[in-house]
């Protein structure tokens, strides 16, 4: 059903688009997923794979969901719907709707682990701590089931509260200072990291790759890591494509997003690594790493307790941007496609977000510890674990890869040419390249990738 008396909202202007979608973009997928996942695989030769899915299918997918999402002016469900009617498109718009179900779910425990972090940098609760104490805190905090729901609540509270103020109000402000702030402060950090006694052997760690280290697995992870962290494979970008103005160049923002993101991914590696072998922190600890080892360095800077509460704050901010736009993907789809307003359409989808999201809190404690659920390729996972794995390495490629074979096959490509060039007002001579990448390459690279990391085929 489609609405199409629907106001639609959109960014006022041009630093707005590139703040949100930077905005969603940049969050805890770079500063908290990135260097664990990079520590867990093996470092520099899984970044590299990372680096190359972000250039060669990373940036296509996400020119495609701009200009899917804009052509069509509708929600990740309703621009498939518009742009191919009567075809079943429109379930890849629905697996995005999925994905971001369970992405929101768990994110959501993550970010409240960061607002807890918020407070123990302003009470101090880690100076002055050896790194196992450090280490002890965070086994404290994420085994306790009522401080990861309680603030998983107060987060979910937050997100929900801004939705509901609507795309203009609620997304554009935060972004636009923040963001570079956060930079700043990783740079910080980063000289900070890599003069600590002992840090070589962290640099070493991200710039000198070991292609032995490399899997079948490492390379889906590194994949799904790329969807993840551009926000892509689940029409995100869609539904902020479709905010975007008309006169707004969709393969610049594209790019600059891109790069923002990366840079922001690769300075918190940095900031992370060199500490984590001066420290003895276990590379591969898994999900709390940036918890036991940043604490670690802000006991050792001049000011340290500033720059720990500037950290996670400006971490928890960027949790909520990110958030926001998951979020933002199930609203627009339920109060365009149904008779729901907004408001309600908030309040729906954030409380049965949350619920299964408590379920994901809980898993690191005695409660539901236990319990873990099979998934092929990727073993048995408790629930966190396995919402995490369930989108970021089925649900995300699979979403991009049919994201790009829509603008690359079903979209014509004179609309798909019109779109990304305003009408032609503006100078697209890489348009032959996006469309070899969105036609063929993306869509051969991520079947092999993922058939190879499930187990279906083995290379
Ligand atoms: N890109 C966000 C991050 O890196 C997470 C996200 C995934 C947001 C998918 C939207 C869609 O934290």
């Amino acid at each position: 059903m489609d609405n199409n008396n629907v106001q639609r909202d959109g960014f006022s202007s041009k630093l707005g688009i590139i703040a949100a979608a930077a905005g969603s973009a940049i969050g805890l997928g770079n500063i908290w997923k990135f260097p664990y996942i990079t520590g867990i695989y093996g470092g520099a030769a899984f970044i590299l794979v990372y680096l190359v899915c972000i250039a060669l299918i990373g940036l296509p997918v996400m020119l495609s969901e701009f200009t899917i999402g804009r052509r069509a002016q509708a929600n990740a469900v309703g621009s498939f719907k518009k742009l191919a009617p009567g075809t079943p498109w429109f379930l890849t718009g629905w697996m995005g709707f999925v994905a971001a179900f369970s992405i929101l779910s768990f994110y959501g425990v993550v970010a409240g682990w960061t607002l807890d972090y918020v407070v123990k940098a302003i009470t101090g609760a880690y100076v002055g701590l050896e790194p196992d104490a450090i280490g002890g805190l965070f086994g404290a905090l994420i085994s306790s089931p009522v401080a990861t729901v309680g603030w998983q609540l107060v987060f979910m509270a937050v997100t929900a509260g801004v939705v509901m103020g609507g795309v203009k109000d609620g997304i554009e402000k935060y972004s636009k200072i923040l963001m570079p702030l956060l930079l700043v402060i990783i740079l910080i950090l980063d000289i900070r990291a890599v003069t600590l006694p002992g840090a070589g052997e962290g640099v070493n760690f991200l710039f000198k790759p070991d292609f032995s280290a490399l899997n079948a697995e490492a390379v889906l992870v590194a994949l799904g890591h790329a969807f993840f962290s551009l926000s892509l494979g689940m029409g995100t970008m869609i539904t902020y494509g479709s905010y975007i103005g008309k006169k707004e160049n969709l393969g610049e923002t594209a790019l600059q997003v891109t790069i923002a993101d990366t840079l922001i991914a690769l300075a918190a590696g940095l900031a992370i690594f060199p500490a984590v072998f001066a420290f003895g922190v276990e590379p591969a600890a898994g999900p709390g790493l940036v918890f036991i080892t940043l604490p670690n360095v802000f006991n050792q800077m001049a000011g340290g307790m500033i720059w720990g509460i500037l950290f996670f704050s400006l971490l928890a901010i960027a949790a909520l941007t990110s958030a926001i736009s998951i979020l933002e993907v199930v609203v627009a789809y339920l109060s365009e496609e149904t008779s729901m307003s907004r408001h309600k359409a908030t309040l729906v989808s954030a409380v049965a977000i949350t619920f299964v999201g408590v379920l994901a809190g809980l898993s690191y404690t005695s409660v539901l510890g236990g319990v873990t659920i099979p998934l092929p390729g990727f073993g048995s996972l408790v629930v966190f674990d396995w919402l995490d794995a369930l989108s970021a390495n089925y649900l995300l490629p699979l979403g991009g890869l049919f994201i790009s074979l829509f603008v690359g096959w079903k979209m014509v490509r004179k609309d798909v040419e019109a779109e990304v060039s305003n009408d032609g007002t503006v100078k697209i001579g890489w348009i032959g390249m996006f469309l070899i990448l969105a036609k063929v390459v993306a869509p051969i690279a991520i079947a092999i990738v993922f058939l190879n990391g499930v187990g279906i085929i083995k290379l």
